[in-house]
């Protein structure tokens, strides 16, 4: 049986040593004979490397292992390469949470003016890797949920439309796993859906067990009460922390906006913009707690494992959540044809929406990529809506390659989450300043 080489690319990620363990879970599904780690940021990964190189070694000595920041190194002879870079770090996170909220607007990791510019800062980077790959390996395919996933997809559809890059969001994976918890299933995968919209904007239209039962009524009678949230003695593996149960809970009232449907928890930045500010501490954001919690976390194991020479014991987790990329590589690598839900370009599965948006809708995956699945047509509702966000999302796009600040002005005004015009304008210039050594200098 063949055997296949990755490269991580953000090897310094906080979720690299979750997936190195998830890949080991699944060595029998998808065997590896090499796995490789490349980061831009030498310091950073290697406190990373250093301890999942121990962790390989005691638990799959037969992988080699390999931590760079050479690309040549990195990309010559993988198969996949799994991507997950944040360009500009939790620095610039905070800090595309933070300037928002001075102006009384949604501070948001993939969400309007954050969301833009992170989408700025990450096309050059994600760009780059494929880039990479297509030079030094030909044949692989890059799975990449490195964000902001819609904009970085927009951008590799328009600027790489050739290349083997699939953009993937494991944020209905999460949803879906507590829908199915909410009525007593045990995985996700006992139910196969419809969903469309943009990532990190979309819905699920029918929901049903493998039987061909619908599920809908039940998932929307808990959904009804109680939102995306769980009984306390659910345990979920993550989005565990209390900013995310408070995204669960708000999921009741975007879904009363529309029963017909269950939405995507990133909905509420859209529809209840004053509530996230009213509820976000401007002095401390998520990427604060990211830092202060899951990156502390992270990072103290690893070296833990580094100074004790042995990861036995070891306090990292298995990210089970992640086990989706693999179900994604091994679609592709063995021809599962397994339903996934990707961000492809529309072409059609969306019948009355534009052919040339990327959309998030379930896809039959196999050896040659995503084949998208026809949602057919759409309410006016979240017609009117996708419209608005993909505009907004193609415009970032123009406005990178263009390196048009008319453009990007544009984008922020038609951004639902930006009150006007006048603070799109204020939100800009400080963005820029802000991103001066990551965004290229527009006029
Ligand atoms: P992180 O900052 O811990 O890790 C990112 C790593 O990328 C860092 O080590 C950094 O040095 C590296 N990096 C930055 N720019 C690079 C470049 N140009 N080339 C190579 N390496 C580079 O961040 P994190 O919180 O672990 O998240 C990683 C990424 O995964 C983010 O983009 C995050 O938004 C994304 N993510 C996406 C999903 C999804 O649903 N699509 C889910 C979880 C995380
Ligand atoms: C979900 C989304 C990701 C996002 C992440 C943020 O998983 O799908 O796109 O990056 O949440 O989580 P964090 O814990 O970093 O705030
Ligand atoms: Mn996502």
């Amino acid at each position: 049986m063949k055997k296949f080489s990755i490269v991580i690319a953000g090897g310094g990620s906080t979720f690299t040593p979750g997936i190195v363990l998830m890949l080991l879970d699944n060595l029998d599904k998808f065997p590896i004979r090499q796995i490789k780690f490349y980061d831009n940021l030498e310091e950073r990964q290697n406190h990373v490397a250093s301890a999942c190189e121990i962790l390989l070694k005691e638990r799959a000595p037969e992988i080699n292992f390999v931590a760079t920041t050479d690309p040549e190194t990195a990309f010559t002879d993988v198969d996949f390469v799994m991507a997950h870079i944040r360009v500009g770090l939790y620095a610039m996170r905070e800090k595309d949470e933070k300037i928002p909220l001075k102006y009384g607007v949604v501070g948001q990791e993939t969400c309007g003016p954050g969301g833009i510019a992170y989408g700025m800062r990450s096309i050059g980077g994600v760009l780059e890797l494929v880039d990479y790959m297509e030079k030094y390996s030909p044949d692989a395919w890059m799975l990449n949920y490195s964000n902001p996933a819609a904009i970085v997809a927009e951008a590799t559809r328009k600027l790489r439309p050739e290349s083997k890059i699939i953009n993937i969001c494991d944020m209905p994976v999460g949803i879906e796993e507590r829908m199915a918890h909410s009525i007593g299933l045990n995985s996700r995968k006992e139910m196969e859906v419809r969903y469309y919209g943009l990532n990190h904007f979309g819905w699920w239209t029918d929901i049903r067990d493998k039987e061909g039962n619908d599920l809908m009524p039940q998932i929307k009678a808990h959904v009804k009460d109680h939102g995306y949230s769980l009984p306390e003695e659910i345990e979920e593996s993550q989005h565990t922390d209390a900013s995310w149960m408070h995204t669960f809970a708000k999921a009741k009232e975007v879904y009363a906006l529309d029963p017909d449907t269950l939405p995507n928890t990133y909905l509420k930045y859209y529809f209840y913009p004053q509530d996230e500010v009213a509820h976000a501490n401007p002095e401390f954001t998520r990427a604060n707690e990211v830092m202060a919690g899951r990156e502390k976390h992270v990072f103290s194991e690893c070296d833990r494992i580094a100074e004790a020479g042995t990861a036995e014991g070891t306090s990292l987790e298995v990210d089970e959540h992640a086990s989706y990329i693999v179900d994604l590589a091994r679609a592709i690598a063995y021809n599962t044809h397994e339903r996934m839900l990707l961000i492809v370009p529309n072409e059609g599965a969306i019948v009355n929406f534009d052919e040339t948006a990327m959309v998030e809708v379930p896809c039959v995956v196999g050896s040659n990529g995503p084949e998208p699945l026809t949602q057919g047509k759409i309410p006016r509702f979240q017609k009117g809506l996708m419209e608005q966000q993909v505009a907004v999302e193609k415009l970032v796009v123009e406005a990178w390659a263009e390196k048009s600040y008319q453009k990007l002005y544009q984008a922020l005004a038609l951004s639902r989450i930006v009150p006007n015009a006048r603070i799109a304008k204020e939100l800009l210039d400080d963005l820029i300043e802000a991103n001066k050594e990551f965004w290229p200098e527009l006029s």
